[in-house]
């Protein structure tokens, strides 16, 4: 026995909660499951992901789904190039895998979206391989009882975790180290004011001997996210408004919204779309609101237009390209966070 193995299998027994992805050795759900926890957490994924088995419940009919619906299913988890690469890992595996998944890590982590973590997760949890699955609940919980106080998230970090989980696994189920090991790490490994007292690693934790839990792990310090400052512009008339599709490359490829434009934050701008409305005076303008939008790397500074006008106000040339729809219809396209924001926090 190690010093994890036993306390830590006796407490997830006891302590886990029972979620379908751990009830399954498909490793299409277990796939699916898994990028969507990259995306949100547990209580949030849950519905997105009964909503996505339902939809493409094999990875047949992943592959062959036309890109607009899958990114209308994974609406609302953002980051939807993680979406567009499910796509293509499923067209892989029926490709070139006969429509199953490769059972070894290898092949694994040879499919698009696929790391070190989900491939580890997918063999462990689907097929059984011994090899620990290591996520930021994992990293956390490694860090603390192991007293590494390196920074995380680095891949020599990574592996050294690795390895000194792989000698805790010793002859455990990979599947159940795994899971309590992630477990551990959401219930009571917590990023802030762990629940030590409740901890089944206690004995052994580096961090909890020397009251180290709120130094560790230690972080490698973020670079500050660029602002970035837009213009976009809802048309309403006759129930009527124009949305466009984004390139496929850059933010939110593919994913549908208002007409836009960059500016540099100007605050005296007066009204970025004047050239759009061939007469002011029969164009209602409300009065503008600007969003906060944080992404990963930048934060989006968007200030949404809105005008109510007869289409004959409207310039020609400026709908070129736009889709005309009928402001209800919109909810049918795939939409980025923000424009979902747009949507629902205005009027
Ligand atoms: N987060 C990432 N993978 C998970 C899993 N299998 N169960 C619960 N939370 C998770």
């Amino acid at each position: 026995m190690t010093r994890m193995e036993c306390r830590l299998l006796v407490w997830y027994e006891k302590n886990a909660r029972k979620l379908p992805w751990r009830e399954t050795l498909n490793p299409y759900h277990i796939w699916v499951s898994e990028i969507i926890l990259q995306q949100t957490r547990v209580a949030q994924g849950l519905p997105f992901y009964y909503n996505f088995i339902t939809n493409f419940p094999t990875i047949k009919s992943l592959a062959e789904a036309p890109e607009d619906a899958v990114l209308k299913v994974w609406q609302g988890l953002g980051y939807y190039s993680r979406a567009r690469n499910m796509m293509k890992t499923a067209q892989i595996i029926m490709r070139k895998h006969q429509g199953r998944f490769p059972s070894n890590i290898a092949e694994l982590r040879l499919l698009p979206g696929i790391g070190n973590y989900t491939a580890a997760a997918i063999g462990s949890f689907a097929f059984n391989i011994k090899m620990p699955a290591v996520d930021g609940n994992v990293r956390r919980v490694a860090a603390r009882f192991f007293g590494l106080d390196d920074p995380i998230g680095t891949q020599k970090s990574d592996q050294l975790i690795e390895s000194l989980l792989l000698d805790e696994m010793r002859d455990c189920p990979p599947a159940l180290f795994n899971q309590a090991m992630i477990e551990l790490g959401a219930l009571v490994c917590k990023p802030t004011s762990p629940s030590c007292a409740e901890c089944p690693l206690k004995e052994n934790c580096i961090a909890f001997s020397e009251n180290l839990q709120e130094m560790l792990p230690v972080k490698i310090a973020k670079k500050a996210p660029k602002p970035i400052y837009m213009d976009y512009l809802f048309i309403e008339s006759e129930n009527h408004t124009w949305i466009e599709k984004r390139p496929d490359n850059g933010i939110w490829k593919g994913l549908y919204e208002f007409p836009n434009t960059i500016s540099n934050g100007n605050k005296l701008q007066p009204n970025p779309f004047h050239e759009w409305f061939a007469n002011s005076a029969e164009t209602i303008m409300h009065e503008p609101r600007t969003f906060k939008h944080q992404l990963t790397h930048q934060t989006i500074f968007a200030t949404l237009w809105q005008f109510s006008c007869k289409e004959a106000n409207i310039v020609e040339e400026k709908l070129k390209n736009k889709i005309k729809i009928s402001v209800s219809e919109i909810y049918q396209f795939p939409v980025h966070k923000l424009m979902y924001r747009f949507l629902t926090e205005v009027n």
